[in-house]
């Protein structure tokens, strides 16, 4: 193993159990040694390291759960269970392919595309779990019976495992977010029988765990990446120690929230407005399993809030920091908590804070996450106090009547807590009036629907707000200081000559048609279609996604490589180089999700179309990426110094392969937890998702000639149909659910790129709208780097679809800049629009200017 490979390795074993949480325990974990332990359940050998598709990474070697605990010195005792768990599952898989197969004949469909990210719900089935409750079953031939030795074993693990991924939408079914018959009555029976039992859940998203709420111990493992094995067995003897928070609400199934049509393929109403997770289930007064923001470790800690103070900027003075949405904020509440580590091990708590905002003119949710903080390292009796600070103002709601933020006159309650169904109020802060925040450019497509309104939030008397139960501190806030107002410039501000972009735009001015609109579109292999379609065109680097012109390659400015994340760097293992020094790839960098389902024999051709043969004696060179947690598990760990670490580990890998732009983070929301991609996505809640994001992106950019890649823009919150599913979304819902991440990413960190997402919002795709990238992301949110499509903007769908695929001509007109991964008919079909002046020429060249642009700061 390489030395940076060992480094990165050990910063991910080190960092990711921040990721990691229990949801119960009884505290007869963690174990003092290595023991004989029984193992059972789906995750134990097939352990899941992120999800499926574009997400998935090619590390040197992964490490299973089963392995990991042997590597440090447990013995397994259930070999036998496991082995024949495997022929269960053998089976079960081949039978799922055929079903596959034939609803994809018989809906007409080629069954690689119908059965891209199916995965095959957990089998049912029945195997000896050994001791006297139960009977042995043999199944024939293949276990044995293995004598008592479970008997004197008193520890058992049981891992529950769920794969998603690119493609296609979880379901509320046995072996997906229910638990099979099977894992309910083996975990029971588990937890009955041994002393010591742990449940521990190698999932990517939430499981309906009603039906097991009486084991002691449940571990949120999550996944990891491919150490997932060596970390869990950490955590088990506690070396490391968990410190995670749920990033999204975990549910009852019968409480799932019925989120507008979700998952139907051609329409999507996002009726529920801004009621997604926690915002619902605490104004509606349903009581999840468990919370957001809930986890628990091995220790206890207490917390108390020392003092809450007003930090009072003027319009004179100014402001004393920019704030999450970067409005100039005047007026920041700061909080100091201390946090008492009151239990026997070493431990991490995050404060979290709330606030609830008085109901108005505007319906508002119970509480919304206002700010975090996660304490150092506590050893057992250890005291730190830490500081958070917000601004009102970054929560003001938005008023579709007046296309702007207000923040109405009344009541403002700041909790503080460990979770949001456990927090206390601090303050209470008063607004004498209405006062409007920011204004936002106008809407011009609204749904055809009013959002569901909450008149009166549930929780409200429940916790406290009438009664007055403990004390706080009261302020009045000053309607005149809360926040000076940012001007939205008009996107044609003159430019200095100096700036790169003028300096690109007069460069551009003077190219041909042909050179400028293959600035615009993806460089792509005028020989192998195929191959350009997968993006697997890069000739610089071997399985990366694409990769801009190489026109400009003589006069030393190379294109943009590009790859995948955001579970790492999505590269090929190996290559060699082929003919004018192109790096090729010797094995086809294709997701395990889209070949699955091919036969061997065709497996093989799809390899030859998208690989080369390497000529005989042709050393074959490796370039093995470091896996990461998948993004929910990093929104778990509430750390954003460990986010922006990993973000510099993939820094780190972008210079060292040869990446310029990295495809990640992805922050979309966790709108309902049936996305069959949440686990690419950090949360349900905007701040959370954007700050993580922000952080990433610091990580990754802090080194030359790496960019990021923030995805998918915007409301792309299913798989289901989704390169042709219309999201119906209230202007309301879009600016403090959907676009409030990525303004903050933009903000705070200035991603590179961002990428536009494949459904439609408001009837139009986003690829093609011109209000959202042109009015929202680079007028509102100052969105200076580069926009770039999703992968074949105009390439799959049924033909049975209700709206048309999006159009590589329209994209470009709306000032997407950059065509991916790009292909000989999208270059003619520019080319031509430019000369019939349906494409006007100043687009393009603006479209071009900031390619060139981006080419030139992070290529060469
Ligand atoms: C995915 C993107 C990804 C791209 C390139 C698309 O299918 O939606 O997230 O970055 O492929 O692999």
């Amino acid at each position: 193993m390489e030395e940076h490979e060992q480094l990165h390795n050990a910063q991910v074993r080190r960092e990711a159990p921040g990721c990691t949480l229990l949801l119960k325990k009884d505290n007869s974990f963690p174990l003092a040694s290595p023991c004989p332990l029984a193992l059972f359940g789906s995750g134990a050998r097939h352990t899941v390291y992120g999800g499926s598709g574009s997400g998935e990474v090619n590390s040197r070697e992964t490490i299973s759960i089963e392995e990991g605990l042997e590597r440090v010195g447990f013995t397994i005792t259930t070999s036998d269970w496991l082995n024949a768990y495997d022929l269960v599952r053998l089976k079960a898989l081949a039978l799922f392919k055929k079903r596959i197969v034939s609803e994809a004949l018989h809906a007409r469909a080629l069954p690689t595309v119908y059965g891209m990210g199916a995965i095959m719900p957990e089998p049912e089935y029945t195997l000896p779990l050994g001791g006297p409750e139960q009977e042995r079953f043999l199944l024939k031939g293949t276990v044995k019976d293995t004598g008592s030795a479970e008997q004197t074993v008193d520890t058992a693990v049981y891992v529950l495992a769920r794969s998603s991924g690119e493609g296609a939408d979880r379901t509320v079914q046995a072996g997906d977010v229910l638990l099979t018959k099977t894992e309910i009555r083996d975990i029971l029976q588990l937890n009955r029988q041994y002393p010591r039992f742990m449940l521990v859940l190698n999932v990517g998203g939430p499981v309906d765990l009603t039906p097991v709420q009486s084991v002691k111990n449940i571990f949120l493992l999550s996944q990891l990446g491919a150490q997932t094995g060596t970390i869990f067995a950490d955590i088990l003897l506690g070396r490391s120690v968990p410190s995670g928070k749920l990033s999204t609400t975990w549910p009852a199934a019968k409480d799932i929230p019925a989120v507008g049509d979700f998952g139907d393929p051609n329409d999507t109403y996002y009726k529920e407005g801004i009621y997604v997770g926690y915002r619902y289930f605490d104004t509606a007064g349903v009581t999840p399993l468990y919370p957001f923001g809930f986890g628990l470790t091995y220790t206890d800690f207490s917390v108390q809030v020392l003092s809450v103070a007003l930090k009072q900027g003027t319009q004179e003075s100014g402001a004393q920091e920019q704030d999450a949405r970067g409005i100039n904020a005047l007026t920041r509440i700061k909080l100091t908590v201390s946090v008492k580590n009151t239990g026997r091990y070493p431990g991490r708590e995050v404060v979290q804070i709330y606030l609830s905002c008085p109901n108005g003119v505007l319906d508002e949710p119970f509480q919304v996450l206002a700010g975090f903080v996660k304490t150092k390292e506590l050893r057992p009796g250890e005291t730190e106090e830490v500081t958070i600070c917000f601004a009102p103002s970054d929560f003001a709601s938005f008023d579709e009547n007046v296309s702007a933020f207000l923040l109405e006159k009344g009541a403002y309650f700041v909790r503080v807590g460990t979770d949001s169904r456990h927090t206390k109020i601090a303050a209470k802060l008063t607004l004498s009036r209405t006062v409007l925040v920011q204004r936002a450019v106008e809407d011009t497509r609204v749904p055809g629907f009013s959002d569901k309104r909450f008149e009166k939030a549930a929780l409200y008397g429940e916790t406290g707000l009438r009664k007055k139960t403990s004390t706080y501190a009261e302020f009045d806030l000053d309607p005149d200081n809360l926040t000076k107002e940012l001007e939205v410039s008009d996107g044609d501000a003159p430019h200095t000559p100096q700036d790169p972009f003028e300096a690109a735009l007069s460069e551009i001015k003077s190219l041909s048609d042909e050179a400028l609109v293959r600035l615009t579109v993806g460089q792509f292999d005028e020989h192998n279609k195929l191959a350009s379609v997968i993006g697997n065109a890069s000739k610089r680097v071997a399985g990366a996604a694409g990769e801009t012109t190489d026109l400009f390659e003589s006069e030393g400015v190379p294109g943009l490589v590009m790859a995948d994340g955001p579970a790492g760097l999505r590269l090929s293992k190996d290559f060699f180089i082929g003919k004018q020094q192109r790096r090729e790839t010797a094995q086809a960098n294709l997701p395990e999700s889209s070949t699955w389902l091919l036969p061997g024999w065709m497996k093989r051709i799809v390899n030859r179309f998208l690989s080369k043969k390497p000529p005989k004696f042709t050393l074959i060179h490796h370039q093995y990426c470091t896996s990461i947690p998948i993004g929910t598990a990093i929104a778990q760990s509430f750390d954003v110094k460990m986010a922006q670490d990993l973000g510099s580990l993939i820094g780190e890998e972008m210079q060292r392969f040869g990446v310029n732009l990295w495809l990640a983070p992805a922050l979309n929301i966790h709108r309902s937890i049936l996305c069959g991609r949440n686990y690419e996505y950090f949360s349900e809640d905007p701040l959370l998702s954007g700050k993580m994001a922000a952080a990433e992106t610091r990580g990754v950019q802090a080194h030359a000639r790496c960019g990021v890649t923030i995805k998918h823009f915007v409301a792309n919150n299913q798989e289901s149909g989704r390169y042709t599913s219309n999201s119906h979304v209230s202007a309301r819902a879009l600016r403090e659910i959907y676009l409030c991440g990525f303004e903050i990413c933009i903000r705070e960190a200035k991603p590179a790129a961002l990428m536009t997402s494949y459904n439609l919002l408001n009837g139009v795709h986003t690829a093609e709208d011109r209000e959202l990238l042109e009015r929202i992301a680079r007028e509102q949110f100052g969105f200076k780097g580069l926009i770039m499509t999703d992968w074949i903007v105009a390439g799959f769908g049924s033909r049975k679809a209700k709206y048309p695929l999006a159009d590589p001509v329209k994209s470009a007109a709306a000032g997407n800049d950059l065509l991916m991964p790009g292909s000989k008919k999208e270059l003619n079909q520019l080319l031509s629009a430019l000369k019939s002046g349906r494409l006007d020429r100043k687009t393009l060249q603006r479209n071009a200017a900031r390619v060139l642009q981006l080419m030139k700061r992070l290529a060469t």
